[in-house]
Formats: structure tokens, sequence, C-alpha cells
């Protein structure tokens, strides 16, 4: 076996460590624009991404906040401690250099995610700040958006 898988097998003999963030007005998904956003929960929308972490047999957090500056020290007080980060930053997306600074500045892979399909919408979701440097970006299958995220980056960690 090279050395290189076996440094890697090693790395994950222990649980990987994901980070779900979601941003402003994430928490009101369920009630807030059902025609756009569905009507699960957020919470709903978690309990069922953990038991999908449990199938895929990672460790998986939740951080939501309305407030630039909270998601920021949480992705740099996480970063040691984590192998991977999927962030649905909402309306941020569209205007955080300093959130992009901060995924950037701490160098933890991560993937872009949202509910709707962003380049289906008005001019201005159309830019995101994140997506150029994501590993990917999932959007438009409503809370599916957010399996497909969790899938993508175990897969993508386990083969790196
Ligand atoms: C969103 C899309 C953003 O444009 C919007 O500001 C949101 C939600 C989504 O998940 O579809 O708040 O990120």
């Amino acid at each position: 076996m090279e050395i290189d898988t076996i440094i890697k097998d090693i790395q994950f003999e222990r649980h990987m460590n994901l980070l779900l963030i979601n941003g402003p007005n994430l928490n009101l998904v369920g009630k807030r624009e059902p025609s756009i956003y569905g009507s699960q929960t957020l919470e709903d929308i978690q309990e069922d991404l953990l038991d999908l972490a449990r199938e895929l047999d990672v460790k998986l957090k939740f951080f939501q906040s309305n407030s630039e500056g909270e998601m920021i020290d949480y992705i740099q007080e996480s970063a040691d401690s984590t192998d991977g980060i999927l962030i649905n930053a909402g309306a941020y997306t569209h205007t955080s250099i300093a959130l992009r600074d901060a995924l950037l500045g701490v160098a933890v892979p991560y993937i872009e995610v949202h509910l709707s399909n962003i380049y289906a919408r008005e001019d201005f979701r159309h830019k995101s700040f994140l997506s150029d440097r994501a590993l990917g970006l999932v959007c438009g299958f409503g809370p599916i958006s957010y399996q497909l995220a969790l899938q993508g980056i175990v897969s993508y960690l386990k083969r790196v």
C-alpha cells in the first residue's frame, strides 16, 4: 500500500466531522415562502440529515445564525476539528466577501447548498461569492439538496 493511502486510512479511522451551516432566514424554512422553500422545517431537514449521517458513519453538527459575524466566528472556531462544511449562506451568498474570506481562510473544503435553484430566480441571486472556490454546488432540489451535498462531501473526502 502506498504511504499516502495508509495515512488517509489512518485519518478516517476516526469519524469524519462535518458541519452544516445555515445562514439568515433559514430558521424560517417551513413557514417562509413555502412555494419556493417547501413546507419542511429546518429541524425536519436536520433530523433527516442525521439519519443519513448515521448511515454514512460520519459526525454532523448544525449551526444556524442570522448574523454574518456569528457565522464567521463559528467557521473560525470550528475549523480545526472539521473535515468538511456544507453551507447554505442564504442571502449572504450573494453579498458576503467576508464569509468567502472566512471559508478560504480556514481552508476547510465546503459545498454550497441552496434549497431553490438560484439561477432560475432573480438576477441578483445569480451571483455567488462562494461557488467558484467550493468543492461543488447543489441547488434546486429542496431539502434533498442537503442530502446530495452530504453524500457528495463524504464520497469526496473518502477518496482524496
Ligand atoms: C437560498 C437562496 C438565497 O438566494 C436566499 O436568499 C435564501 C435561501 C436557498 O436555500 O434557496 O435565503 O439560499
